[in-house]
């Protein structure tokens, strides 16, 4: 896992004036030139190509590698295996029918890629302690779960008592410094989607005071940070020359292929749109440059092209002149998307790598505190593509 943080870690420092230029803000990134036959290939592809392309790291990295060969490095390198999954008994009705389907499915295979529990558990972050219930049913462990939302904290121990679970929560801040006394060596620590910084609160809480094993399957490394620039946990990590800014990690996790289609359809006219504001802007002030707009409501889809710019215009305190013809840059718009989502794809050729990259900086700081940690997949990336899992016992 060392040799493969180390050639991710390179790939992704020679190729970053690849993967951290994005073709949302500048229209024509400068490998455009350098890659000819690459850029032909990606004007030539479907949208449906496009879609699967994007939605499937694998394949991406295999096609882009025909034009990109560092690609197929990238793919070989990305290759974590899947787990072998245990058995568990099935769902039980008390427990199902509170859960969402694929929460239910993520927590099916999160489980059955632990295996058997013997330990007391706490859940960090735990929500509605859907995991917990489940695993207390399963192995007949007590489970405690560490949640700051109140309304949360109170839903999941009335399901836990209807369903007579040996779980519960707590209301408490993951980030507070003293949640550590939570924590002690005869614990197992679990984690289904605990975001940036609350998971890694857990992996050095966990270290300071030894538990006996975690399980984490991590993921919006962008959020929950105390500072903007990325603080790497593990030795190799920190003497890195690569930074990561909250950009660099949101683009880890960019990759978003289990939303419903009709979200998804919804989604690109709002980017269309954003491009089709991007070329008036430039117009309008005279300059040819990316103007950050705030995250947007796919709401302003309701009304009309023309409302949409006039709304973004006075978030950004833009004065639209008359005889705006508003259905030119609205096309525009269309044919920057279509440009925008293919010259995307080879930045997203990097991006499982630079996920990996953030995951084994998690391994090794486990490591270096003697832990011995397995690396797997839990589940298909249509399941959940925030599926990496460490599971790590401590050995020293
Ligand atoms: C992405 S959800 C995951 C919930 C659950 N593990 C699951 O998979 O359904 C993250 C959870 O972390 C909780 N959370 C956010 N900040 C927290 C903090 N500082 N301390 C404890 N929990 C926190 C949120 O309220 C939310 O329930």
């Amino acid at each position: 896992m060392r040799a493969t943080f180390q050639r991710l870690d390179h790939i992704l420092i020679q190729y970053a004036n690849i993967w951290r230029i994005s073709p949302f803000s500048t229209p024509k990134p400068s490998w455009l030139n350098s890659h000819p036959a690459l850029t032909q290939w990606l004007l030539a592809l479907s949208d449906d190509d496009v879609d699967r392309l994007q939605g499937n790291d694998d394949l991406l990295c295999q096609q882009v590698g025909d034009y990109l060969p560092v690609a197929q490095e990238i793919h070989s390198l990305i290759q974590v295996p899947s787990c072998q999954q245990k058995q568990l008994t099935g769902r039980t009705y008390a427990w199902q029918r509170d859960v969402p389907g694929r929460k239910a499915e993520q927590i099916e295979a999160f489980a059955a890629a632990t295996g058997k529990i013997t330990s007391p558990l706490i859940e960090w972050c735990s929500g509605k302690l859907h995991l917990g219930r489940y695993l207390a049913e399963q192995f007949k462990v007590p489970v405690l779960g560490l949640e700051i939302n109140a309304n949360l904290v109170q839903q999941a121990n009335q399901l836990a008592c209807r369903m007579h679970s040996d779980a519960r929560v707590e209301q408490c801040d993951v980030l507070d410094p003293n949640v550590v006394q939570k924590l002690n060596a005869h614990q197992h620590v679990i984690a289904l989607h605990a975001c940036g910084g609350l998971h890694a609160s857990l992996l050095q809480g966990g270290v300071e005071k030894q538990v006996k094993r975690i399980t984490l399957a991590p993921c919006c490394y962008h959020r929950f940070n105390q500072t903007s620039v990325y603080n790497p946990l593990s030795k190799a990590a920190k003497s890195s020359e690569l930074i990561l800014d909250s950009d660099d990690l949101r683009t880890a996790v960019r990759q978003s292929n289990t939303a419903p289609e009709r979200e998804r359809i919804k989604r690109k006219r709002l980017q269309m749109w954003r491009l089709g504001f991007d070329l008036l802007q430039r117009d309008i002030r005279g300059i040819d440059g990316y103007l950050p707009v705030p995250s947007l409501s796919v709401k302003l889809l309701d009304g009309d092209f023309r409302q949409f710019c006039e709304h973004v215009s006075h978030l950004k305190e833009l004065c639209l002149p008359g005889g705006l013809r508003f259905n030119d840059y609205e096309v525009a718009g269309e044919k920057r998307f279509f440009e925008y989502s293919r010259y995307e794809l080879v930045r997203m050729t990097f991006r499982r790598a630079l996920e990996l990259w953030l995951v084994l900086d998690r391994v090794m700081y486990l490591e270096e505190h003697g832990y011995r940690c397995e690396l797997t997949q839990f589940c298909p990336t249509d399941l959940t593509p925030r599926n990496f899992l460490i599971d790590a016992v401590y050995t020293a």
